[in-house]
């Protein structure tokens, strides 16, 4: 079917399902001035042939030569649309103030867009790339970009804003349906702004709490401990763990460990302990090479704690074989 091209989730002709409070109110406006559309397009349209073929230049045919008119006929057709108009530019005003005042007792979200990730992080500072929010709760993103212009869209909850670098951008939603939904970057931010999309989960309150408790849980064992920052830390967005020779906009990680890492600048160095932990807090200092082009990564130095790069570097160090990569 033709609607499933635009969206992914169909409970409409035209949009995915309506999740939030929003998607109601704006669906219902919609649907009014498509209607209304619809509903002069086709008597104008249906006119409009018709006297064209009866007023038409023909042999023996002499049409009016005085302009006449229906003071009644034109005072209707001009009063009645204005008040149609200004009706539906009163509920979109009203609609849009509805988005951009915010309610007083929300539930917070910390959104931070970078090339090319997303990162939620929770009243109790549990990080994840995937946002989670209760049912019938008011949710509020506070929203930021380490770098170039994102933007935040829940096709869903009729949502979308602007995430710009430098300053905070807010939005406000309430979920009204448990689900799975998509939530994409809807600005082109670069080469891989594609990967940029994620899901939205709306819980329950328990479902919710769990999620929190089990979010800011890190793992005990190291390796896997390296796997949930790797996650986390937004290194996903570039440097693949898959299969060794895989390929994102930075090294891959698997199998790199142990062998020389040509360089930008030409020589080699040993891909260790202290490759990694270099890198990771100053990623400039040894471009390796073939990636000199590649966007720039920011360096993790105070975002990272020494545990956690040991983490990290445990998890590098386990993706060395031709075994299939954990999930
Ligand atoms: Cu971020 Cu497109």
């Amino acid at each position: 079917m033709m609607p499933s091209l635009f969206a992914d989730i169909n409970k409409s002709f035209w949009f995915p399902e309506q999740a939030s409070t929003f998607a109601t109110q704006i669906d219902f406006l919609y649907d009014v001035i498509l209607w209304i559309s619809i509903l002069f397009f086709i008597p104008i349209v249906v006119a409009m042939v018709y006297f064209m073929i009866k007023y038409r230049e023909r042999p023996g045919y002499r049409g009016s030569p005085e302009a006449l008119h229906n003071t009644t006929l034109e005072i209707t057709w001009s009063v009645v649309p204005t008040f149609i108009v200004v009706w539906i530019f009163w509920e979109g005003t009203v609609g849009y103030l509805n988005m951009q005042r915010l309610p007083p007792d929300t539930e917070d979200v910390k959104v931070t867009a970078k090339k090319w990730n997303w990162n939620f992080k929770y009243k109790n500072g549990a990080e994840n790339p995937e946002l989670h929010v209760e049912i019938g709760k008011d949710a509020k993103m506070i929203m930021r970009s380490e770098d170039v212009l994102h933007s935040f869209f829940i096709p869903a909850f009729r949502v979308k804003r602007d995430v710009v670098p430098g300053r905070y951008n807010y939005l406000w939603f309430q979920p009204t349906v448990e689900g799975t939904f998509d939530l994409f970057c809807t600005e082109y931010c670069g080469d891989n702004h594609s990967l940029m999309n994620t899901k939205v989960f709306v819980h329950d309150k328990a479902g919710y709490e769990k999620f929190l408790a089990e979010a800011i849980k890190e793992p005990d064992d190291i390796v896997e401990r390296g796997k949930w920052l790797y996650e986390r830390k937004a290194c996903k967005g570039c440097h693949y763990a898959g299969k060794e020779g895989s390929q994102g906009p930075g090294p891959s990680y698997n199998g790199s460990w142990g062998k020389p890492v040509p360089l930008a600048v030409g020589g080699e160095v040993p891909f260790d302990e202290n490759y990694v932990s270099e890198s990771i807090l100053n990623p400039i200092a040894k471009v390796r090479k073939g990636y000199e082009t590649a966007a720039a990564m920011p360096s993790y130095k105070g975002q990272l704690k020494e545990e956690q790069i040991e983490a990290i570097t445990a998890y590098i160090k386990s993706l060395q074989s031709a075994e299939p990569p954990k999930k």
